[in-house]
């Protein structure tokens, strides 16, 4: 007799355990900053010079994860713009943004403003994290490239 209860006991435990499992294995799903924690842990960007610029000119619409506000700042995460053509991503920042665009199925037709107070080599340095960080592209972008795009005016 005692040994059942010592078993069923036992089955309730194992029962119980196995449900507090499964909530965190949801609660795992669904939190973002633990992602990005991780995402920084393994790419060590934190000593990127493009970190400060990144939270001190692009975060603020951006959102430190890249993820964006739905309908008003579009996420940064492998955009045709932030994997796409060096010239036109380094023309984004120097000359703003003003135009419909289509990010994941989401439109946005907002404006983002010229950064041209921002150094050739700060808009290198920036660019090259957001390509590290959230983009799949070479960070190839050059200090004599975004030259050249500010020349062009
Ligand atoms: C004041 C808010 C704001 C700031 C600050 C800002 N952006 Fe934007 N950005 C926007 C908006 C709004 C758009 C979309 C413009 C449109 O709809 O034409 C955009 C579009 C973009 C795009 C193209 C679309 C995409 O999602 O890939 C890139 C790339 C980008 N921004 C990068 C940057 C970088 C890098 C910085 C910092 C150097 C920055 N932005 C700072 C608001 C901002």
């Amino acid at each position: 007799m005692k040994l059942l209860i010592v078993l069923s006991v036992a089955f309730v435990l194992l029962v119980s355990c196995g449900g507090s499992s499964e909530k965190t294995n949801t609660m795992d799903k669904s939190p973002l900053p633990e992602k990005t924690a991780i995402l920084d842990a393994a790419d060590d960007l934190s000593s990127h010079p493009g970190e400060s610029l990144y939270k001190q000119h692009c975060l603020v619409c951006h959102q430190a994860d890249g993820n964006g506000v739905p309908g008003m700042f579009p996420p940064l995460h492998d955009t045709e713009w932030v994997n796409g053509d060096n010239a036109t991503l380094i023309s984004i920042v120097l000359h703003g943004m003003d135009e419909e665009i289509e990010v994941n199925g989401e439109i946005y037709h907002t404006i983002m403003a010229p950064l041209p107070h921002l150094s050739n080599q700060e808009v290198a340095d920036v660019l090259n994290y957001v390509r590290k960080r959230f983009g799949s592209a070479p960070a190839d972008i050059t200090v004599a490239e975004v030259a050249g795009v500010r020349a062009e005016g």
